[in-house]
């Protein structure tokens, strides 16, 4: 068994107004037992719905995650969010690197090494996504993208304790198309960012890092995938949207 505390973290994307935001805190509280207890929660709602949200999970264990960060504390940089604003408003986590910000928004593996520098400057928990694309795995392409990726996001920088530092797997395939990475393709892809985050930050980091999974995670097929050795929770996108699913991959998952 491992000592490392599961994580299941919603990636609510650009969903949830304010009121849906308020319904569906307020359902995730209500039906969740034992929030928290055993496995820590997130929620990474859009920004509009953050401080919304930071007064709906105020006493209970739910974190809060921003979506995104800009490297810069302040300045003149249109439409970007910074590391001490996504503090002050309450945040302890931040997604750095999701595909969706590399493949729509020119996210590279130099601005999210950028980003990652800032997020532990300022105290705020890294969730490192890192993925291959179809093509790639279909060409052979996975590990060689998955350690290039590792490397490159982390790059001069350190982080002094595992439990600040989380990273996520989430094959680009697998992303909103109900294609599940098999529990064994995840697996390996976990066994592998492990091993490769050991030769940077040394084995006992590494051996305490919780990674997640991300793609298509359910109710149904959480506990097979969290199962695994090297998977300590989810990213979930979808199904985070219902407190049903949410919890039921949280039960599943994690067995809290
Ligand atoms: P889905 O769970 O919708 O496939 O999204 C996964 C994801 O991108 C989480 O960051």
């Amino acid at each position: 068994m491992s000592e490392r505390k599961p994580i299941v973290a919603g990636n609510w994307k650009m969903h949830n107004d304010r009121n849906e935001t308020r319904t569906l805190i307020r359902q995730i509280i209500q039906n969740g037992k034992n929030l928290g207890q055993n496995c820590e929660v997130i929620i990474a709602p859009p920004f509009t719905s953050i401080a919304c949200a930071a007064k709906e999970i105020e006493n209970s264990a739910i974190k809060l995650g921003g979506q995104n960060i800009f490297w810069e504390d302040k300045g003149a940089f249109t439409g970007e969010i910074s590391g001490p604003m996504l503090k002050e408003i309450g945040c302890t986590h931040v997604i750095i690197g999701h595909s969706e910000r590399r493949q729509y928004f020119g996210e590279t593996d130099e601005t999210v090494n950028k980003k990652i520098g800032s997020a532990i400057k300022h105290g705020l928990i890294p969730i490192f996504c890192m993925g291959e694309t179809l093509i790639e795995r279909e060409t052979g392409q996975t590990f060689e993208v998955l350690k290039s990726q590792l490397v490159k996001g982390l790059k001069s920088l350190k982080v002094q304790n595992p439990v600040d530092f989380v990273m996520a797997y989430e094959p680009v395939w697998a992303i909103g198309t109900g294609k599940t990475a098999s529990p064994e393709q995840a697996q390996e892809a976990h066994a592998f960012l492990r091993r490769e985050l050991a030769l940077l930050w040394g084995d006992k980091f590494a051996a305490e890092t919780r990674i997640l999974y991300g793609g298509s995670v359910k109710p149904g097929n959480a506990k097979d995938l969290i199962g695994q050795t090297d998977i300590d929770g989810g990213l979930i996108g979808g199904a985070s949207l219902n407190a049903e699913d949410f919890l039921g991959i949280i039960e599943q998952g994690t067995g809290f």
